[in-house]
């Protein structure tokens, strides 16, 4: 396959089946999820954060080009410490989103994985952390399809970022982690600037390295399978964890009964 029709092919594949055809995300931007579905969001997409590190690095490993590899170091320097955006490590930002639901990071830490998490945290780590598995599919299944997402918005164009905040009414710490990873509204090409900067270097990794047919095949074999074990996952945390019949959530009522009691 030509270059660029490898590299659409992959682009088109992601689109089809972006976050927002999962139910578990249309909920949430929807304005509809409830807060133990919030709670369990965290819990459950917390390990597949937190390995994420771990991918970037296991494909940077293997760059022998300086200059490129800089690239995954400095994605990587700022996912482990916010350094260059000022904020902090990434999947911590993301635990505080937990703590204003009400949930102690603690519990995240210590709940054990569904099956379905275990089953899309072990493909990860070993599409990017196995070097006898070719770099071109941890690229394309792991790294492209978390930063190369277009952006999450609902029918309206709102962003998980202004749903956060002006729907569940949720104050800025606890939305912060939305600002930088999901705040594009739908007229960007990805989900927020940081991405679009980290897109173009795993892009350059798919150019160098995927540059036989075989090579190729393998890495949209491998991203196919990442996206049906990530779906698999998104849904098991929507079946286990939302009830219709539960109240939506919004933050201002939690925050008046955690005060009065009831
Ligand atoms: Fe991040």
């Amino acid at each position: 396959m030509q270059m660029d029709d490898f590299l659409q092919k992959l682009t088109d594949i992601i689109w089809e089946r972006r976050k927002i055809t999962s139910p578990l995300y249309q909920i949430i931007m929807r304005g509809e999820a409830t807060l133990r579905l919030l709670q369990n969001f965290v819990i459950h997409r917390y390990p597949i954060k937190n390995i994420y590190t771990r991918n970037v690095m296991g494909v940077g490993s293997r760059i022998e080009d300086h200059k490129l590899r800089r690239l995954f170091v400095e994605n990587v320097y700022e996912e482990e410490t916010g350094a260059t955006t000022n904020s902090g490590r990434h999947v911590e930002i993301f635990l505080t989103f937990g703590e204003y639901l009400g949930v102690p990071a603690e519990t995240v830490l210590n709940t054990p994985l569904l099956p379905e998490t275990k089953a899309l945290v072990d493909f990860n780590l070993n599409a990017c952390n196995n070097t006898n598995v070719p770099i071109g599919d941890g690229a394309a299944s792991v790294l492209l399809l978390m930063e190369g997402q277009p952006p999450i918005v609902n029918k309206n164009g709102n962003s998980m970022e202004s749903v956060m905040r002006d729907v569940y009414k949720l104050p800025r710490k606890a939305y912060e982690f939305f600002t930088h990873h999901a705040s594009s509204n739908g007229d960007k090409e990805y989900v927020s600037d940081l991405e679009t900067t980290h897109t173009s270097a795993i892009v350059e990794v798919l150019r160098r390295y995927c540059t036989t047919d075989e090579l190729q095949q393998s890495a949209i074999r491998s991203l196919k399978t990442a996206i049906d074990l990530r779906h698999k996952h998104f849904d098991a945390v929507y079946e286990n964890f939302y009830d219709p019949n539960e109240p939506v959530f919004r933050y201002s009522e939690l925050s008046a009964e955690a005060t009065h009691g009831d």
